[in-house]
């Protein structure tokens, strides 16, 4: 049985002392037991937001790390690091970071590599701009973006893998993708594992969709077959929204 995840990516929002808060109030929250829930706060608060979920259901990512193991990269954070500090899942490949930071297929694929070699869990995040969409391009455009950073991987590292389906178009827009369209993309992003590696591999492989996912469309979209779970940005600023979306399983 694959896993049923809710993820909050908290992206450059909420300070050390914004976070606690978040933190606790989450602590109080009655969330079903089924449902593993991840936050991502910026690095900075990771290590108290981890310290305070300790024992808790709820664990941390990051939102990103460097490919190297150390060295002369300022301003980078690296596997080693995170580890360091008990995180051991990371988001990788977000559509912010490819587009403002200009991280490609390539640099993704050492990514994952050296979160792999660092026993880490990824969150790995793809998905089509509008444009792809509206020229009938966007399988091709998300196939090839699992192909170029994730088919290299032997079949025994997947089972530390999560993929999130994230188009461009609907993250903070208000937009999302239909149920409909969200199932029919995470369908073919099954079958191109399953075409890669076999049925059983395709089968564990949970994938996350993200953009837009609020209280209101959550029941809807985690109700399609082929979606495993969602993440979230700005609804997973607000508890309730949070919550409500966690419990929408
Ligand atoms: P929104 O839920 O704010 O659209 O963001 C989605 C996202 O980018 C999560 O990584």
């Amino acid at each position: 049985m694959r896993k049923q995840i809710v993820a909050g990516n908290w992206k450059m929002n909420n300070d050390y002392v914004d976070s606690e808060l978040l933190v606790s109030k989450l602590l109080e929250q009655h969330i079903h037991s089924q449902t593993e829930v991840i936050i991502a706060p910026p690095f900075t608060s990771l290590l108290c937001s981890s310290n305070s979920l300790k024992g808790s259901q709820i664990t941390v990512a990051a939102q990103n790390m460097h490919f190297a193991e150390n060295g002369a990269y300022t301003g980078e954070i690296s596997a080693g690091m995170l580890k360091s500090i008990g995180v051991e899942t990371v988001i990788l490949g977000h559509s912010e970071r490819r587009a403002y930071f200009n991280e490609t297929d390539a640099i993704l694929a050492k990514k994952v590599d050296s979160a792999l070699r660092n026993s880490m869990r990824i969150i790995f995040c793809f998905g089509e701009e509008l444009t792809d969409r509206k020229s009938g391009n966007e399988q091709a455009i998300v196939g090839s973006q699992i192909k170029n950073a994730l088919f290299h991987l032997p079949a025994s590292e997947w089972e530390h893998v999560v993929l999130a389906y994230e188009p461009v178009w609907a993250i903070g827009t208000g937009e999302t993708a239909s149920p409909e369209q969200a199932q029919d993309m995470h369908a073919f992003i099954r079958k191109t594992v399953e075409n890669k590696y076999s049925s059983e591999l395709a089968d564990e492989v949970s994938i996350l969709y993200g953009g837009s996912v609020k209280p209101a469309n959550a029941k809807e979209i985690f109700s399609k077959a082929d979606v495993d779970g969602g993440l979230i940005g700005g609804a997973a600023l607000d508890v309730a929204q949070f919550r409500s979306i966690i419990n929408a399983f």
